[in-house]
């Protein structure tokens, strides 16, 4: 029976007879024995193997080079060396694999740009093991929020035909043949009508929180946009709790206790993983994620956050004033330098946000706003974008209207509104940005296992 190395360094009696299995970090022999660091991916140690010259398996010692695997069977016992608790005393080892001396990770401190071109090698690198372990317990830390919380988990689905967010930047999903192109019409197509990747679960989210009360979808989410930036993926995951009987106070609510969950959860479920982040990435790491954890986030609406941009003297690329969508230079200056902790914009032009947000009551100026809200947190931006829904039918069908969106492609959608109407609310979060958030990793493409982004679908 193989042991994983994370429980063998957490043993607490020595170990009469132990099997771990892993892959070289490094070796170093002595006339007489060789020291073998091994890593199984298990926790961010490395576990130290002493074998004695003359061990069944020692003959092969030589190819047991770094990136190897290998097989050790012997006693776990205590380690005289500072450094860990304890080591294993080989009795047998083997070789199973060989890493020749080509094998990329041979040494530390490569850039990430290089890592990213060996994306299906870059998990047996420290940081990004560190960073895939965070990955998984995170997505388990949504699943527990919510289950803790009696949402139910929907699977929304992969192939729609609706553009959720009105922008227009959808991958289309097709088997007819560009190189027939008197072929290329919808009717032949396999759906019999143009239909796309989803760039939300949303709307489908909605017909469920509309029967089963509090629902969230945890799902890939695709964007044909074409930004180059740090922040945005074609390909990420996203979290979308839709809540029935909620307004955007309660949106609100949750998407901080969201955040401020998955925050602790870090702090707290991290098996050692989040050192790593905070020696080599980010050295506030610890100290902005225990902040986060206690300070209460600050709430401001948009109209107040376009007074302070306009006071803060700042020389922004796009200009500010009533009416513009907020930039990233903008969200950054809120939440990293005015009030230097996470904000929440809420009340949106109605302008600038997709045709299901809730109207709202005009201003003292007569300005329409809708009930949209986004979280921004420092070094990021946007991690979280929702709103309250438009529950009225007549205002929902003039804003479809206003959006050139047809009644019958979203009739469905109506009918929501039809039957048993009600005030419903929901966000959703980048899993990819809260993961950079967590961790402190400065590209998107760096806390996902393969990313995709324009011109780069590689492996
Ligand atoms: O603000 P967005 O576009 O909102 C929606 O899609 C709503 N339908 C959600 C809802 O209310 N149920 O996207 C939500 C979040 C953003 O705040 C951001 O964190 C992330 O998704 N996101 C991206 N993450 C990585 N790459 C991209 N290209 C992203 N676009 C959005
Ligand atoms: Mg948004």
């Amino acid at each position: 029976m193989r042991t994983l190395i994370k429980h063998a360094l957490r043993s607490t009696d020595p170990m009469e007879a132990i099997t771990i299995s892993g892959w070289v970090r490094t070796r170093r022999d002595s006339k007489d024995f060789s020291f073998l660091e091994m890593n199984d991916g298990s926790c961010l140690a490395n576990i130290q193997c002493i074998a004695d010259a003359g061990i069944p398996g020692y003959e092969d010692v030589q190819k047991m080079t770094t990136g190897a695997a290998v097989t050790v069977t012997g006693r776990l016992v205590e380690s005289p060396g500072k450094r860990q608790k304890w080591e294993v005393h080989a009795a047998g080892i083997r070789l199973i694999g060989e890493a020749p001396a080509d094998y990329p990770l041979q040494k530390k401190g490569h850039s990430p740009e290089f890592l990213r071109s060996i994306a299906h090698l870059r998990p047996r690198a420290n940081l990004y093991g560190a960073v895939f372990r965070m990955r998984s317990r995170m997505a388990q830390a949504v699943h527990r929020f919510f289950s803790e919380r009696d949402f139910t988990y929907v699977h929304t689905p992969v192939i729609t035909e609706s553009d959720c967010e009105g922008a227009g930047e959808m991958f289309r999903v097709t088997t007819l043949d560009p190189s027939s192109p008197e072929k290329l019409d919808f009717a032949n197509d396999f759906f019999e009508k143009p239909t796309y990747l989803t760039v939300s679960g949303q709307l489908e989210g909605e017909a469920f929180a509309t029967a089963l009360s509090n629902i969230y979808t945890f799902g890939p989410t695709f964007r044909a946009e074409n930004s180059h930036t740090s922040r945005h993926a074609s390909e990420f995951w996203m979290i979308e709790p839709e809540m029935a009987f909620c307004d955007l106070e309660g949106d609100m609510d949750l998407a901080e206790e969201f955040t401020k969950y998955l925050v602790d959860d870090t702090l707290n479920n991290n098996e050692g993983d989040l050192d790593i982040f905070a020696r080599f990435v980010d050295k506030g790491l610890i100290d902005r994620l225990r902040f986060v954890s206690e300070k209460p986030f600050q709430r401001i609406s948009y109209t107040e956050a376009v007074e302070i941009l306009g006071k803060s003297g700042k020389k922004f690329d796009f200009p500010v004033e009533w009416g513009v969508n907020l930039q990233s230079e903008h969200e950054r200056y809120l939440t990293e330098e005015h009030f230097n902790c996470p904000v929440t914009v809420y009340n949106y032009p109605k302008s600038v946000k997709p045709f299901y947000m809730r109207t709202n009551e005009p201003d003292a100026d007569g300005r329409e706003t809708v009930t949209a809200m986004d979280l921004l947190v420092p070094g990021i931006g946007e991690i979280i974008g929702g709103a309250q829904r438009e529950e009225r039918i007549d205002v929902l069908k003039a804003n479809m209207q206003a959006h050139n969106l047809s009644e019958t492609d979203y009739g469905w959608y109506l009918d929501l509104r039809k039957y048993g109407t009600c005030p419903h609310a929901g966000f959703g979060m980048g899993f990819e940005r809260m993961l950079m958030f967590a961790t402190g990793m400065k590209n998107i493409r760096d806390v996902i296992p393969f990313a995709r982004t324009p011109g780069s679908c590689e492996f």
